[in-house]
Formats: C-alpha cells, structure tokens, sequence
C-alpha cells in the first residue's frame, strides 16, 4: 500500500479514538473548546502515525497502539499551543488557522495546554486501555521523560534563551533533538511498546532511525520557514528569520542545511536496513519528512 493511503488511514484512525477519548463534558466547556480546537485543527498526526507504523512492523496488535497514539499527539498539540503563545514564538496562524490563544485568549491557551498534557497521562494510565499495567508504566515513563525537561521543553527553553544568539553546530543539533527529536524517538518508543518487543537490537535500530527523522523533521520545518508559503505552511513563513532564531539556514546557510537535510535522510534508511522489505512504510516516511512543503 502506498503511505499516502496508509497516512489517511491512521490519521482517521487517530482523530476518531481522539474524538471518542474527549467526549466527556466538563464544568469548563470553553476549556474543552479550546482543547479539541488545538486537536483537531488539521496537523499532519505524524508522531501517531509512526506509532502505528512501528506496532505494524512489528507484528503488534494495532488497538494496542491507539492509545499511545493518542496520547503522543496530545503531548505534540499542547506543545504547539504554548510554543505559538506571544511570550515564546508570537505566532497568530497554526495549520491555518488561527492559533488558540488568538481563537481563544492567552489563559485559556495556556490552560488548554496544561489540560491536553493531563489528558494525554490520563489515557495512557486508563484502565480501559487494552495494555497490560508493566508496558503502560513503561509507556508513561518514555513519554514523560520525552515531554519534561530532559525532552522537548528542555529544547523550548534553550531555544527561547538563544534567540539572537550565536549557537555551535553541537548546541543546534541538541536542540533540535530534544525540542523535535525527544517526541519523535517517543513515538517510536511508544510504538515498540505497544508490541509487545524485547528486542534490543531491534530498539536500537529504530532508535537509530528516529534520531536521524527527528532531527530532519527540525531541520525540514527551519528550511520551510524560508522557502515554504504561509497559505501552503499554514503557520507563518519567516518567522525564525523575523525573531532571529536558532536554526540549520541560520548557521550553514541554505546549502549547508540541505546537505544536512540529505545526509539524515540517508542515516534513517541506513537505520532500516536490517528490516528489509518489511521497512518499505518507515523509508516512505522517511522520504515524505524531508519533501514535504509543510
Ligand atoms: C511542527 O510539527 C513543530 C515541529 C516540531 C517542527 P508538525 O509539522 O508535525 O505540526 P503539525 O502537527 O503537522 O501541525
Ligand atoms: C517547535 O519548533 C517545536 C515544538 C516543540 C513545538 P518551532 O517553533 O520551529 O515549530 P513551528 O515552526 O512553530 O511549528
Ligand atoms: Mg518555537
Ligand atoms: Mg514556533
Ligand atoms: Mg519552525
């Protein structure tokens, strides 16, 4: 099957048990408006499906893998909630639309946040999950130590702190794997989990994997906001430029940034060599994150 089917699929896939884990009321609907609006505003969902592709790969059971799906992309939309807040990127357009503090107001963006992070420890820690209790403790380890201050926000603060300042070609690249990188590699990990595997050469391979697609990811989004649109992005081009941010065309320029961009590509189908024919969906998807145009 060619991704782009197998991506409409799980993305369907996702949205519906995202939909059904967030019908309960609460006595604050506005905070559960703004929480679905930074849900369901049209992302890509490439971190749940990465979960789905690496259960596949390894013969899991696919129900097993739709709650950390969830639980992943939950983790990703409130990062991107409280990224687009005027005291980090000042950003008034996410996937084309208006971000949730400008749909919204700055509180209850940040309290949407705060809420779709619970939310995603609170499914991943339900008892209705089909997991057992040893891999769910494992999964909301990963996806913690991901998310906190030795992942992703520990990557939003060294970035916020290195605006307008000079970074080495090491610092960029720590950066970037733990503001992208740490939820990337979480997805594969909440992936392998979901099947069930204990195999440690497997894990290193995928690892392997998602450290070269994490930081290209990064890498991908720095070159877009140069030489992508903002209709087409759906988040403002330019931006990084505007506020003199940290990134790849900042410090090797454009052609230095794609050869970076090339090599990492060529490091995550190196990684999937020991999975043969079986890793044709993990090198489709490796393809897709350093062509796409948003
Ligand atoms: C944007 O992530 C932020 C980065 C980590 C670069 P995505 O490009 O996956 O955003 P959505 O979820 O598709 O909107
Ligand atoms: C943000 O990186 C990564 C996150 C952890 C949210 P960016 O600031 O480059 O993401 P965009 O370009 O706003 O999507
Ligand atoms: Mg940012
Ligand atoms: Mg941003
Ligand atoms: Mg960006």
């Amino acid at each position: 099957m060619a991704l782009q089917i197998v991506i409409k699929a799980y993305h369907h896939r996702v949205d519906e048990q995202l939909k059904t884990s967030l019908a309960h009321t609460s006595i604050e609907p506005l905070l559960q408006d703004a929480m679905r609006y930074a849900l369901f505003n049209g992302g890509k969902r490439v971190r749940p499906l990465l979960v789905y592709l690496v259960n596949q790969l390894l013969n899991g059971d696919v129900n097993q893998a739709d709650t950390p799906a969830c639980a992943i992309e939950c983790v990703h939309s409130y990062s991107l909630v409280h990224d687009d807040l005027p005291a980090m990127d000042d950003d008034e357009l996410r996937r084309g639309k208006p971000t949730c503090h400008i749909a919204f107001d700055e509180a209850t963006a940040i309290l949407a946040g705060d809420a779709l992070q619970c939310f995603a420890f609170e499914i991943l820690s339900s008892v209705n999950s089909k997991t057992n209790d040893s891999t769910k403790l494992k999964m909301i380890s990963a996806l913690a130590k991901a998310s906190g201050d030795r992942g992703m926000v520990a990557g939003q603060a060294f970035d916020l702190r290195h605006v307008d300042k000079p970074l080495s070609l090491e610092q960029l690249k720590h950066m970037h794997a733990h503001k992208t990188g740490a939820l990337i590699n979480a997805s594969i990990e909440l992936g392998y989990l979901s099947a069930e595997c204990e195999d440690a050469a497997i894990k290193s391979a995928l690892f392997a994997y998602g450290d070269a697609i994490g930081l290209a990811f990064q890498v991908k989004d720095d070159i877009l906001d140069i030489e992508g649109d903002t209709l087409t992005l759906g988040k403002p081009q330019g931006s990084d430029l505007e506020q003199n941010k940290p990134t790849y065309p900042a410090l090797l320029g454009m052609e230095g940034a794609k050869a970076k961009l090339d090599n990492l590509h060529k490091a995550a189908l190196d990684a999937l060599m020991p999975f043969g024919e079986q890793g044709k969906m993990l090198r489709e998807l490796a393809d897709y994150i350093v062509h796409r145009s948003y």
